[in-house]
């Protein structure tokens, strides 16, 4: 199966409304591929999900940037992926670096929130990576099969997942997509892996997202700081 190139725009913690309208209005006016070359999904604060929704072009679409694990309660401060659905919202990241680094999300949390969401019809940016540290001590593949195979004990269809690998160390090589693809074939199924889309994140920029676009097993990215600005235009331009 065709995978088709995929461009997210993670905009963290960042944006005022004043901001968020000038970056919708900047992606509204800008001459992209077509939907049937490149997904686009943008990915704003919780608080302005509904707000990018309704001012954002039909072909690109939005993300949140978490959901909690499983139905709504008494959980202070977080938002369930009922919510999310009862908003329209299609996507959700979940498992980004930022949170299992400063929030301690455990691996397992992780594949749980993930098969939550995805019950609930919502569809998934999975996010892996492995530190500097297990980079350097030569674990990148365990780490990163680790998480993924945390992510594979809870579900079993991939459809609705893209899987976003996003250690800065390994930007430009592409190599550890391709282990990533061989491991879901090994380890989840031929058809999986041929389907799922692996994209990547790391400091992809205007300027360096063609050469990335061309690596093998690359489909598509995750993007942080440029998606904040008119570059993001030309990422997305990349898919061709
Ligand atoms: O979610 C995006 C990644 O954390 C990459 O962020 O493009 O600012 O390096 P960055």
């Amino acid at each position: 199966m065709a995978r088709k190139f995929f461009v997210g725009g993670n905009w963290k913690c960042n944006g005022t409304t004043e901001e968020v309208k000038k970056i919708v209005s900047t992606l509204n006016e800008a001459e992209v591929p077509s939907h049937d070359v490149v997904e686009v999904v943008v990915s704003p604060p919780f608080v302005f999900l509904t707000l990018v929704k309704s001012l954002l072009r039909s072909d690109f679409h939005v993300a949140a940037q978490n959901c909690w694990v499983c139905k709504g309660g008494a959980f202070t401060g977080e938002v369930s992926a009922e919510m999310l659905v009862n908003l329209g919202i299609p996507w959700v990241i979940i498992g980004h670096s930022e949170r299992r680094a400063l929030l301690n999300e455990s691996n397992e949390f992780v594949g749980d929130k993930v098969a939550y969401a995805l019950s609930q019809g919502l569809k998934v940016i999975a996010c892996i990576g492995e530190t500097l540290e297990q980079r350097e001590s030569g674990s990148t593949m365990s780490v990163v099969a680790a998480q993924t195979k945390a992510i594979a004990d809870k579900i079993t269809n991939w459809d609705n997942v893209v899987l976003a690998y996003e250690p800065v160390w390994a930007i430009g090589t592409g190599k550890v997509h391709c282990e990533l693809r061989k491991w879901l074939s090994e380890n989840v199924g031929a058809d999986v892996a041929a389907s799922t889309r692996i994209i990547y994140g790391g400091s992809v920029n205007g300027a360096n997202c063609q050469e990335l676009a061309g690596q093998p097993d690359v489909d598509g990215f995750l993007v942080g700081g440029a998606s904040l600005k008119p570059e993001f235009v030309d990422i997305i331009k990349s898919a061709t």
